[in-house]
């Protein structure tokens, strides 16, 4: 109880005056939460007004056309949200009466509304201990604590999650909640946080260790890199196509392909019969066809190979032996066997 007790002490003395927080309607805390998701406090305020100006109860927000929303929503980003925004309005008014649910198992149900809006409505206007974990909460938390886990893994966000649910009090859930996250934003800063005057001082795990700017940790999510793949699928006259061992180092070393032209953005029929590897490996007349109109993304881990076959029919061609019955009996990556799939019958 310490923690919550120190923490819940310091809000008392510090806590910002928000409209939001003079009530417990859970539109307004709704409509609140959604934008904060979005900007900071500061930024999120005028929104807030507008919102509740142009739309003062849930019917309203409900009856208003998606541009007007969308119009006042303009400058926050993430149009999405937006969306879903109106979305759930019109759900809680025309489905619900107008009553938002009271609890955070059927307030997630709604669209738009995840474990941090549940936890947030849910504890701040029906009092129900669900810990909210933002990016606030996982700064406090991971210095306090000197947890190195990352907070953008998996493992991350069940640990925090758990964790602030040991920590809240039962008995105020609400202010509890926007204690820690007003803590974080104010007192916990991610730069030049205030340790010289912290109430929590002489227990905080990072204080101790000099570990303030090395926590929270983050995971650094490798760039998806966006390849463009052609795979040629030659068929002469006589049923025989162009197969080869994917040579070198790779996922798909010792797997068999269509000859592959790689090219740094989707191209046309006209760019491909163009580019000099195709001009190299055909030199009799060719007719081109694209089978998959639409690009098929293959993603890999690091990367999204977008792809695309293309039919090639030609007279012969001294290196296609492959019968295209044998084909299937070759190992194929998985992309190049989904293609076969689809193709044989
Ligand atoms: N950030 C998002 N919602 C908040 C709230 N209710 N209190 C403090 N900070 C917040």
């Amino acid at each position: 109880m310490k923690f919550s007790n120190t923490l819940i002490y310091w809000y008392l003395q510090n806590d910002r005056d928000l409209p939001w927080r003079k009530t417990k309607n859970p539109y307004h805390v709704w409509l609140s939460e959604i934008i904060l998701q979005q900007t900071r406090v500061a930024q999120g305020l005028p929104y807030f007004l507008k919102f509740m100006e142009a739309f003062s109860t849930v019917f309203d927000l409900a009856k208003a056309e998606e541009n007007t929303v969308l119009k006042l929503w303009q400058g926050l980003g993430y149009y999405s949200r937006a969306r879903n925004l109106h979305f759930t309005a019109k759900f809680v008014a025309n489905e619900l009466n107008g009553t938002f649910p009271d609890n955070y198992k059927d307030l997630l149900k709604l669209k738009g509304i995840g474990d941090y809006t549940a936890s947030a409505i849910s504890s701040i206007c029906f009092n129900e201990a669900a810990a909210v974990v933002d990016g606030n909460v996982y700064r406090v938390l991971a210095r306090y604590f000197g947890i190195k886990t990352a907070i953008n893994s998996s493992k991350g966000v069940k640990e925090f999650k758990a964790l602030a649910q040991t920590l809240i009090d039962p008995k105020q859930p609400g202010t509890f909640n926007q204690a820690i996250m007003d803590f974080g934003a104010l007192h916990c800063k991610p730069q030049n946080p205030l340790c010289e005057t912290c109430p929590f001082a002489d227990s905080c795990v990072a204080f101790d260790k000099k570990l303030i700017k090395d926590l929270p940790v983050k995971e650094k999510k490798l760039k998806v890199k966006k390849r463009f793949f052609n795979y040629l699928v030659v068929i002469t006259d006589d049923n025989k196509t162009i197969l080869s061992e994917r040579k070198g180092k790779g996922i798909w070393q010792g797997l068999y392909q269509f000859p592959l032209l790689e090219t740094k953005n989707n191209i046309d029929e006209k760019e491909l019969v163009n580019h000099p590897e195709f001009i190299d490996l055909f030199k009799e007349e060719t007719t081109i066809s694209l089978f998959n109109q639409k690009e098929i993304i293959h993603k890999l881990s690091h990367q999204h190979l977008n792809t695309r076959f293309w039919i090639v029919k030609i007279k012969k061609h001294q290196e296609a032996k492959i019968e295209w019955k044998q084909v299937k009996e070759f190992p194929v990556p998985v992309l190049i066997a989904n293609f076969l799939k689809e193709n044989q019958s």
